[in-house]
């Protein structure tokens, strides 16, 4: 499947909804926690996929701010899995010139999550390869509202006209920042739905579900798959056939 992909035409964002795991144990006749740490074996792989290719920003849907609700036992399991991960995975990560990063409401992490993130973004943060980027404690509505009130504040103080608030401007207030919008989103475990992510950067993803697959499956082969059926796909971006076409032969 690699073979296949056109290096030329990579997506520079790749978002991932890791979906299943709960389900997948449950097959597995085991407790939910198991699922989330054989996880950490698919999460491992896309980064290798990505590395490989030379994706320049993965961003992964580690936990939602809806995850919190979930029974104490298990939002402990994924904190502890967490910072084991981390520590087992950032000199990896250094060694392959990966940047870590993270969005979402870090704060409301465990001190001791907080700390191993915070160490390991600050030892990665010259690196010049992937981005891969862990969505945490993270909601798209909470990331806009937090744009929102950032914007709200800069023209209270006058530092900023309301004319001046463009597309562009707003992005910059995002957690996501200097990224580009995501061109490829991939969700496992065959639900079809966006759950609250990346509200504003997927404007025009192309959604890639995967019906048959729980995240604990997934392997390179499968990223190179969804990457290869992204670039059959012909992107519009609102406009026709014809004009994206033609702007093609162009180039
Ligand atoms: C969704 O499956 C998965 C999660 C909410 C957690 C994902 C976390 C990991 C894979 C481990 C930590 C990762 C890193 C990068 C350190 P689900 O529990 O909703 O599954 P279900 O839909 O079958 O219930």
């Amino acid at each position: 499947m690699k073979e296949n992909i056109d290096l030329s035409n990579l997506p520079a964002h790749i978002a991932v909804i890791m979906d299943g795991n709960g389900r997948w144990a449950k097959k597995q006749g085991a407790l939910r926690i198991f699922g989330h740490h054989h996880g950490i074996k698919s999460v491992r792989d896309t980064v290798e996929g990505c590395v490989e290719l030379g994706i320049r920003y993965l961003t992964m849907y580690t936990f939602s701010t809806e995850n919190w609700n979930r029974p104490k036992l298990e939002v402990d399991g994924i904190m502890q899995l967490l910072v084991k991960t981390i520590g087992d995975e950032v000199p990896d990560l250094h060694k392959n010139n990966v940047r870590l990063k993270t969005i979402g409401n870090i704060e409301s992490l465990p001190k001791s999550a907080r700390k191993k993130l915070q160490d390991s973004i600050e030892l990665t943060k010259n690196n010049t390869g992937l981005t891969l980027t862990l969505a945490l404690s993270y909601s798209g509505k909470w990331e806009i509202v937090q744009a929102c009130q950032q914007i709200a504040q800069q023209v209270k103080s006058g530092s900023l006209a309301v004319e001046n608030i463009t597309e562009n401007l707003f992005s910059t207030f995002l957690a996501t920042q200097e990224a580009p919008d995501v061109d490829l989103m991939i969700r496992t475990g065959g639900d079809h739905r966006i759950s609250n992510y990346l509200l504003w950067q997927i404007a025009y993803a192309e959604l890639y579900f995967m019906d048959n697959l729980y995240w604990p499956e997934f392997r390179k082969e499968h990223l190179f798959g969804a990457i290869y059926e992204y670039q059959q796909r012909e992107r519009r971006f609102g406009k026709t056939s014809e004009q994206v076409t033609s702007v093609l032969k162009e180039v």
